[in-house]
């Protein structure tokens, strides 16, 4: 038997801490939220995709009252921006949630199945791209998305 450790970093700072444009991407993922379509859950999800471009593309949760049919705010961000613009990487994403006591302390974490969207568009890409996860007692930093999901299934898995 053999144990090995797989590590995943995870940076934790103050909003004042990012660049000029990382606040940016953190209020249009806190703004996205507001317009979230979460009438079961009454969980308001934002999230912000920043291209390699410059340009931001944003998306909120999408319920649905066959609750599978629904999706998360990062996939509807995600697949939006990959439609729209497939040949411009995504750098970053930013993450931000609220729930009715206002946005949630903790940073948000995203989903198992929104993980794999999120690993799917670095692999696509070939750039790490950095996830941004909103509280608003910190915000959590990973630079890439194998951070979010360290022992993955990804392209990788299919070639060998
Ligand atoms: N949700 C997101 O949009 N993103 C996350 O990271 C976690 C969960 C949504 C899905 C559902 O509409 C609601 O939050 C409650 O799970």
């Amino acid at each position: 038997m053999i144990e090995r450790q797989i590590c995943a970093k995870i940076v934790f700072c103050a909003l004042e801490e990012l660049p000029e444009i990382e606040k940016l991407l953190i209020e249009r993922a806190k703004s996205a939220s507001v317009n979230a379509y979460a009438p079961y859950s009454h969980f308001l999800v934002g999230a912000a995709v920043l291209l390699e471009n410059g340009e931001i593309i944003t998306g909120n949760n999408q319920e649905n009252a066959a609750y599978p049919s629904g999706t998360c705010a990062e996939r509807t961000a995600m697949f939006y921006a990959n439609a729209n613009y497939s040949d411009v990487p995504v750098t970053t994403l930013a993450v931000a949630a609220q729930n009715a006591g206002g946005f949630l302390k903790d940073p948000i974490a995203p989903c198992g199945s929104c993980r794999q969207v999120l690993l799917e568009t670095e692999q696509r890409y070939g750039k790490k791209l950095r996830v941004l996860l909103y509280g608003t007692s910190e915000i959590a930093i990973l630079e890439t998305v194998k951070d979010l999901l360290p022992l993955s299934f990804g392209v990788e898995a299919l070639k060998a």
